[in-house]
């Protein structure tokens, strides 16, 4: 790997996953979070379809807070840079069933409506869905086929086809013992942005004119 076009970044990259702040340094800003789950940390739930942003089957859920609540959101860490991850929570289709082995409500309503045949892009299936239930039923909502069809817009399937993924998706119900217990998160999350971070060679430019001066001091920069 050329050091000049694959610049490490020195800070430290660090996000809440299963109970704990994730801390991995020397992370490339170029280095892909499917990359950093299955390579680095050996966490092989997430699979690789395309890699490149079309099938879904890589789809994880992160979280940040807004205005102390936990907000999700379904990605595709194929394309998404692990260092954008920073500060954020995150899960996996490893990460829903319970220590015992109860399957998640979501995996469970995807074996009652037989939603998965060779299960290649059955963990990027759950995921969307793991995200769709925490901003639906997690909340009192319930799913309609419009709303699961949006959800899982980003998520191809090959051999199943669609109509039992989103009969699993309508026929979701709150379990209170899986509900995500957010304080110890959002707490987390709160203090890893109280800290300060020096040394990243990966910008987040948050508004356009950060982008314009970011872009203005680092000309070479790859958007
Ligand atoms: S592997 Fe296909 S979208 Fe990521
Ligand atoms: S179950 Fe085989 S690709 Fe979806």
């Amino acid at each position: 790997m050329n050091p000049t076009l694959h610049p490490v970044t020195e800070a430290p990259l660090r996000f809440w996953h299963r109970d704990a702040v994730v801390e991995r340094h020397h992370v490339p800003p170029d280095r892909t979070l499917l990359d950093l789950l299955r390579e680095d940390l050996r966490l092989t739930a997430t699979k690789e379809g395309c890699a490149a942003g079309d099938c879904g089957a890589c789809t994880v859920v992160v979280a940040e807070t807004v205005n102390g609540l936990l907000q999700y959101r379904a990605v595709n860490s194929c394309i998404k840079p692990a260092q954008s991850i920073d500060g954020l929570a995150l899960w996996t289709a490893a990460d829903l069933a319970r220590p015992d082995g109860t399957l998640h409500p979501v995996q469970q309503a995807m074996v009652e409506c037989h939603g998965s045949q060779c299960g290649f892009c059955t963990p990027g299936f759950v995921m969307s869905l793991f995200a769709l239930y925490q901003h639906t039923v997690a909340q009192g909502q319930t799913v309609d086929s419009h709303r699961a069809h949006e959800a899982l817009s980003g998520n191809l399937c090959r051999c199943t086809g669609y109509r039992p993924i989103v009969q699993a998706a309508c026929s979701l119900q709150a379990d209170a013992a899986q509900a995500v217990d957010e304080q110890p998160i959002v707490a987390a999350l709160q203090q890893l942005a109280a800290t300060e971070k020096t040394g990243s060679n990966y910008l987040r430019p948050s508004t356009l004119s950060a982008l314009l001066q970011a872009r203005a001091q680092h000309p070479q920069a790859q958007l």
